[in-house]
């Protein structure tokens, strides 16, 4: 059995869920969160269960309440929307989100083209179009290139949802550039560091699995971007699983080696059950892969850092 690191949780997802842990106790129960705070099943259920309310748009919260926003980001409009109800705002947003939307801000202002590359109706893409709504356009795949048209095609760059496949997005930049040669490039990869990581060490054990197993949710982007991975690099076969009861028996027919990993939004007692599941059917001889070290932290929200303080 091949278990991948890195794996599981980023910066920006322990920074998200260690906010709604705090902002729990610090302000009692409840505390909205709007949208899901990271895409997974587990830690969302674990959350609502010590007070926290989920809720699908702003206008759910009762006026003047606690919100949090999302690690994956929201526009200006929904920032407006939250001062209109005089909502306290903790914004959870991942540092490395927010630098997507300032280069968007940044590019509208200098009236470039924005190609952003990025999967319709994810989060992430709303709150970062929603920047520069007038100067962005989606491009959701290498096909989509064709239907492309900007107005300058001097004055275009190209930005990125943070959880893509690194593969798949440099094959939409080629042919973007094959049609705009004077395409720019985002001034740092979008792509963040944990996606990355994460897909380089599928990359390097997808060949000697006949079965890769992705613990994570079905909405998380980076997590189903893995399994695809795994499948691309020669994995025989490959799954997405919230739980190991999730894992078919009939998967492991004619296995003999499996891989594990696990998305960024996804707590590691979640892979120790399915390390724990695979050992009682014969596959207890784990070896990691390991593709990078990580040691990023974030700070958490300033709001919340000087409600922490005052509290002593
Ligand atoms: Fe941030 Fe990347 Fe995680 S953008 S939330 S560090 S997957």
């Amino acid at each position: 059995m091949l278990l991948a690191a890195p794996r599981g949780y980023c910066a920006g997802v322990d920074r998200a869920v260690v906010t709604v842990e705090k902002a729990l106790e610090l302000y009692g129960p409840p505390v909205y969160v709007r949208k899901e705070i990271v895409h997974n099943k587990h830690v969302v259920r674990t959350l609502e269960r010590r007070g926290a309310i989920f809720v699908d748009e702003t206008n759910e919260v009762p006026e003047g309440a606690r919100v949090i926003f999302s690690a994956h980001g929201v526009s200006p409009a929904v920032h407006a929307e939250a001062r209109a109800l005089s909502l306290k705002t903790i914004d959870a947003t991942c540092p490395l989100v927010t630098k997507v939307h300032r280069e968007a801000v940044r590019f509208a202002d200098d009236d470039y083209d924005i190609l952003l590359v990025g999967h319709e109706g994810h989060e992430e893409v709303e709150g970062t179009a929603g920047e520069a709504p007038d100067h962005i356009t989606l491009v959701e795949s290498p096909d989509d290139v064709e239907h492309v048209e900007v107005r300058d095609p001097g004055k275009v760059v190209w930005l990125s949802q943070t959880t893509l496949s690194v593969d798949e997005t440099m094959e939409t930049v080629r042919r973007l550039r094959e049609k705009f040669p004077l395409l720019q490039d985002p001034p740092s990869d979008d792509i963040c560091y944990a996606t990355q990581n994460r897909q380089v060490a599928v990359k390097q054990m997808a060949g000697e699995c006949d079965l890769m197993i992705v613990v994570g949710s079905q909405n998380s982007s980076n997590s189903k971007r893995l399994v695809e991975v795994a499948l691309e690099y020669g994995s025989r076969d490959g799954h997405l699983v919230d739980y190991a009861e999730e894992i078919d028996e009939a998967w492991l027919d004619g296995v003999r080696t499996v891989g594990v990993t696990s998305g960024a939004s996804v707590p590691e007692i979640l892979v120790r059950d399915v390390l724990d599941w695979l050992a009682a059917r014969g596959f207890g001889d784990v070896k990691a892969v390991t593709a990078a070290e990580e040691s990023l932290l974030f700070a958490l929200p300033t709001e919340l850092r000087r409600d922490l303080k005052a509290a002593g």
